[in-house]
């Protein structure tokens, strides 16, 4: 295991490089992978790397809010963790070093459904109210109300659900090494309950739940226009990193139509491929109310547990920082499209391109 405190780290590629050498391939892989040709996950680096700023200059950036907000809580960045299954194959700290990175920080978190030790655990060692927790739909109606009733009852500010996972996606550097994650193997041969899963329960849930309900999913404006009309408060915008539906677009290439669909009646999250700080800034310039970080947590998560996540989370505050400051604007709500400008990307996007400084070995 890597000895490194997690302030030791300078830059994000010294992250995944702690990350390299403290996981075997099957782990790697399980973090890296996308769905059959890893198109999708392409895409979301494609689709980031293809806009350019249109910087403003002489302005007093001396003071710049970097704050952002999520259903009525502040947060040190307009970032929260995306839930990740498994944290516990990637580091002992698990969901609860998670939750604990997040709250440390001042942002929030996601717990995935299929995260140890489990959300009471979670919720026993980081009190507060900066937890969100996620669930894979794998059992009838009675499945789903009792999730919401223990997420309510153990603090949770939100409920998320994961619609994009009907089937699961062929993620062939697993398959081809017969590698299932933890949270793979807990998943019953003939689950069907996520492939019924439809928006009659999503209506039915905000009928009968008080918890905020947060959509993560959503790749269109019928989708998001769809979700709105139910009452649900969050829609979050995704492709699962790739790893589910193949040749998707990107997160970033979505964003605006969700927005323009959303038109301000709910709050959207967005993530695919999210790893440097001017990667956050474009989201925001295209109306995204948070920014959400999947692969790269696993990365710090892996490199140095709950304080490999808050290092990374720091190194993006810095990034965040100078990128404001160089675009010439003191808060996210003067930023709009017309910073941005589409261009042809400069490298070729694969998962961890927004990383030059590694080499061809990763
Ligand atoms: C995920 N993702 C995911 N999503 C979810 O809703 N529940 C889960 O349990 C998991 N598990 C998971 C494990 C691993 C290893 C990865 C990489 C991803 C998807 C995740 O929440 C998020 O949508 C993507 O990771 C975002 O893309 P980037 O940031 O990884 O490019």
């Amino acid at each position: 295991m890597n000895k490194k405190a997690g302030n030791d780290f300078l830059t994000l590629h010294q992250i995944v490089q702690a990350a390299r050498r403290n996981l075997d391939d099957n782990a790697w892989d399980y973090i890296i992978g996308g769905a059959d040709t890893e198109t999708t996950v392409k895409r979301n680096r494609l689709g980031l790397d293809r806009l350019a700023f249109r910087p403003r200059v002489l302005n007093d950036v001396s003071e710049i809010d970097l704050s952002g907000e999520l259903l009525g809580r502040q947060l040190r960045l307009p970032v929260i963790l995306a839930p990740i299954g498994s944290l516990q194959d990637l580091h002992p700290d698990g969901g609860t070093g998670q939750a604990k990175a997040a709250a440390e920080f001042g942002i929030m978190s996601m717990l995935s459904s299929v995260c140890k030790p489990g959300l009471e655990k979670v919720a026993e060692a980081t009190p507060g109210e900066n937890r969100i927790f996620q669930l894979y739909v794998r059992g009838d109606a009675a499945f789903i109300d009792d999730h919401a009733k223990r997420a309510t009852d153990n603090g949770y500010s939100a409920f998320c659900m994961t619609v994009d996972l009907d089937h699961y996606g062929r993620r062939e550097r697993d398959i081809a090494k017969g590698h299932l994650s933890t949270s793979r193997k807990t998943m019953a041969k003939n689950e069907v309950h996520q492939e019924r899963l439809n928006w009659d329960d999503i209506k039915r849930f905000k009928d009968t739940h008080a918890i905020p309900l947060i959509l993560k999913g959503i790749a269109t404006a019928e989708d998001a226009g769809r979700a709105v009309g139910l009452g649900v408060d969050g829609v979050y915008v995704s492709n699962h990193g790739g790893r589910q539906l193949d040749h998707g677009r990107g997160g970033i290439d979505v964003l605006p139509e969700v927005v323009a669909a959303v038109a301000g009646k709910a709050q959207v999250i967005v993530d695919g491929g999210f790893m440097r700080g001017t990667d956050v800034v474009k989201a925001m310039a295209l109306g995204a109310d948070v920014v959400a970080i999947g692969r790269l947590q696993g990365f710090a998560m892996a490199a140095a547990g709950a304080a490999g996540v808050v290092r990374a989370l720091e190194l993006l505050e810095i990034e965040i920082k100078i990128c404001l400051g160089l675009l010439g604007v003191t808060r996210y709500a003067e930023l709009d499209a017309t910073y941005l400008h589409e261009v042809e990307a400069v490298t070729s996007p694969h998962v961890l391109s927004a990383l030059p400084l590694l080499d061809e070995s990763y």
